[in-house]
C-alpha cells in the first residue's frame, strides 16, 4: 500500500549546514495497518511523514502509495495529515468554512458536504453550535477535534498524525486517541501515528517503527519492539510503565509474560492471582 524505496532526504543540500534527515529508508506499510512511529527528537519522524503527501520531495529514492509515486499534491485527498499544532492547519474564519474547504476542493456536491459535516461533528463530538464560531475561539481540545474532523471529512484512505495530542491533558489525550482508533476500526484505513507518548503508542498500534539518527532502528510488532527495552533506553526512548512493572515481577521469579497495555496487565494479574490459589 505505502512503500518507501531507498528514501534519503537532505535539508540544505550542498550547504555547510546540510543535514541528512533520512538515510536510505526502505519500508512497506500494508493497507489497514495502525503504525506507531517513534524515535528520539530529530530522528526524522516528521520528515518521513511529510513525504507521504508530497510536502517534501525525496532527495534520493521514492515513495509510492498504491503503486503510484507521490508527487506534489497527488495524494492530497487520499492521505490526510494532522499536524502537531492545530494552529498550523486551521486557517479559515469559521468552523463551517474550515470543514467545507477540503470537500469543496474534491468537488463533492453541497448536499453530500452537508451530510458529511453533521456526521463528522457528531463523530468528533463537537456541537453544531460551533459551526459559525471562529476556530480560534475554540478550546485547545476542541481545536484538535476540528483539525482531525477537517481531515476525516475527506474520508482519506491513509491517516497520518504527527504528535496529535501534545499539550492535551490525559483525559483529552485518551478521548482523541479513542476516536482515531474507532475510525481505524470502522473504516479500515491505514494509520501512521508519530508520538513521544509511549503509552499512547502501546495502547493503540499494531506495529512499531523506531527511527534513530535518520535510519530505521527497529520494525516489528509491539511485543517485539518492547522486548528490546535495553536498546530502546540506550537511544533515549522507553517502554510503557506497566511493561517495567511486569519486568520486575519476572525478575522476582513470577512466571509472567510481556505486558504493554492496561487490559493485558489486568488479565495477567488475574491469571497470576489464580495460580496462587
Ligand atoms: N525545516 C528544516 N530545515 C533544516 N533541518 C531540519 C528541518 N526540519 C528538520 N530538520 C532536521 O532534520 C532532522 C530530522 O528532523 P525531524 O523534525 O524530522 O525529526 P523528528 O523525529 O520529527 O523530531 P521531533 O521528535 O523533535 O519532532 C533533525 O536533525 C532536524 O534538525
Ligand atoms: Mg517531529
Amino acid at each position: 500500500m505505502i512503500r518507501f524505496e531507498n528514501l534519503t532526504y537532505i535539508y540544505y543540500r550542498g550547504l555547510p549546514n546540510q543535514c541528512v534527515a533520512l538515510d536510505n529508508i526502505c519500508l512497506e506499510i500494508k493497507a489497514g495497518e495502525f503504525i506507531g512511529l517513534i524515535g528520539p527528537t530529530g530522528s526524522g519522524k516528521s520528515t518521513l511523514i511529510r513525504h507521504m503527501n508530497g510536502l517534501l520531495k525525496p532527495t534520493v529514492g521514492r515513495v509510492l502509495i498504491e503503486l503510484k509515486e507521490v508527487v506534489m499534491k497527488s495524494t492530497r485527498f487520499e492521505v490526510g495529515m494532522v499536524f502537531q499544532y492545530p494552529e498550523d492547519q486551521i486557517f479559515e474564519q469559521t468552523v463551517f468554512k474550515e470543514l467545507v474547504f477540503g470537500p469543496r476542493n474534491m468537488n463533492l456536491s453541497e448536499s453530500e458536504i452537508k451530510k458529511r459535516i453533521f456526521e463528522i461533528l457528531d463523530f468528533v463530538e463537537l456541537p453544531s453550535e460551533v459551526l459559525e464560531s471562529s476556530p480560534f475561539d475554540l478550546s485547545g481540545g476542541q481545536k484538535r477535534r476540528l483539525a482531525i474532523a477537517s481531515v476525516l471529512i475527506m474520508k482519506p484512505k491513509v491517516l497520518v498524525l504527527d504528535e496529535p495530542t501534545v499539550g492535551l491533558d490525559p483525559v483529552g489525550k485518551k478521548s482523541i486517541l479513542q476516536k482515531i482508533k474507532q475510525y481505524h476500526e470502522k473504516e479500515k484505513v491505514t494509520v501512521v501515528l508519530a508520538s513521544h507518548d509511549i503509552e499512547e503508542i502501546a495502547e493503540n498500534v499494531n506495529r512499531i517503527i523506531v527511527l534513530d539518527k535518520a535510519r530505521v532502528k527497529m520494525d516489528g510488532s509491539v511485543a517485539e519492539v518492547f522486548s528490546r527495552a535495553d536498546e530502546l533506553i540506550k537511544i533515549g526512548l522507553d517502554v510503557p510503565k506497566i511493561t517495567k512493572v511486569f519486568g520486575k515481577l519476572k525478575q522476582m521469579g513470577y512466571n509472567t509474560k510481556l505486558v504493554y497495555t492496561l487490559a493485558q496487565a489486568q488479565a495477567e494479574f488475574a491469571r497470576l492471582l489464580g495460580q496462587r490459589e
